[in-house]
């Protein structure tokens, strides 16, 4: 028999591509309200605009009709105050991959949400268990009851870009938590249309532990001159059957999240063969971050 969720109205921190995608795969498939938050009202517009526009293409390509379309982006609401969430049952966190940053909006989380919400967390490589020390409450130590509750509740819900196409999603759970919180967040990203795999809260997890040091050796490949740009990507994409490149690939991941990722690595095991390319560092430096600054290994218009 399958666990039942018992997700009734999820929140969305943060609307970049892949809060998008998050919100839009909860209100498509798992069919739940969602309320979906970020600092800046531009991003929430351009994230609605983006979900009327996949919505209409799976409308003209046969997929869905017009009012399950239309019932699917009634169910998303924007949200301007993290108080609006404060009803909420689960809320996945989108923001970008800075363990402090999380820090602050998982202290925000413990402060104005409901004290049994789930507290999920989309990050690509940093430690789980030290997002869920951050929202122990003050004064209680991480042994007390309080402390296990709260840690209890947090988890890892690692989906893939873009999330309306990628079917997984890494499941991670932190040393803190529960059997139930675990076994709730997977029954959501199934109703999420998404299989499951579990991973170990180690640095990268299995998706980036293996994915970044392939990039990373793809660019220093590239670095010193083994083979050019194109040869390297049509070697996967022909040879493998990769539908990008590594270069293509870390283009699209955007190579500042590749080097954050990569840096994690490196720290969280002090091994050196996890040390960053120094061309994927200078590119961070120059601000070519792939598709969404315009220029990386390629040129976007
Ligand atoms: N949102 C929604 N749908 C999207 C999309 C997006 N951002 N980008 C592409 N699509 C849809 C397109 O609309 C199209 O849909 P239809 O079949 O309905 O027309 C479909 O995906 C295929 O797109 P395209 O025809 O434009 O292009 P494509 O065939 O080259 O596929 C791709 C694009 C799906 C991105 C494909 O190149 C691919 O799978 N690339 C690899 C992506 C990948 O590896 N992602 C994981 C990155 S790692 C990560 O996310 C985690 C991390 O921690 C770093």
């Amino acid at each position: 028999m399958s666990i039942a969720h018992g997700i009734r109205q999820l929140g969305v921190f943060g609307a970049g591509q892949m809060g998008t995608g998050i919100a839009f795969v909860s209100a498509l498939h798992a069919k739940v309200p969602v309320l979906l938050h970020d600092a800046s009202r531009d991003q929430l517009t351009k994230s609605l605009t983006f979900i009327d526009k996949i919505l209409s293409k799976d409308v003209s390509k046969g997929r869905l009709t017009s009012s399950e379309a239309s019932e699917a982006k009634d169910r998303i609401q924007i949200v301007d105050s993290l108080h609006a969430l404060r009803d909420v049952d689960m809320v996945v966190e989108a923001v970008s991959e800075n363990l402090e940053l999380k820090r602050r909006v998982f202290k925000g989380f413990r402060e104005a949400l409901k004290e049994d919400a789930i507290l999920a967390t989309n990050t690509s490589s940093i430690s789980i268990t030290k997002i869920a020390a951050s929202v122990i409450p003050e004064g209680k130590s991480a042994a007390s009851e309080e402390g296990q509750k709260a840690a209890g509740r947090v988890v890892g819900l690692h989906f893939f870009n873009p999330v309306p196409v990628m079917k997984l999603v890494e499941l991670i759970s932190a040393v803190q938590t529960s059997k139930d919180i675990l076994d709730r967040s997977r029954a959501f990203a199934e109703a999420c249309g998404k299989e499951v795999a579990t991973s170990q809260d180690v640095p990268g997890f299995v998706s980036n532990a293996l994915l970044m040091p392939f990039i990373n050796e793809a660019i220093m490949c590239l670095e010193k001159g083994v083979a050019t740009r194109d040869d390297i990507d049509k070697t996967f994409r022909l040879g493998m059957a990769h539908p990008m490149g590594p270069l293509q690939l870390a283009d699209f991941i955007g190579l500042d999240t590749c080097l954050s990722i990569q840096q994690t690595l490196y720290t969280g095991t002090s091994d050196s063969k996890y040390r960053p390319s120094v061309l994927l560092e200078r590119m961070v430096d120059a601000q070519w971050l792939g598709r969404k600054s315009g220029r990386g290994f390629y040129e976007y218009n």
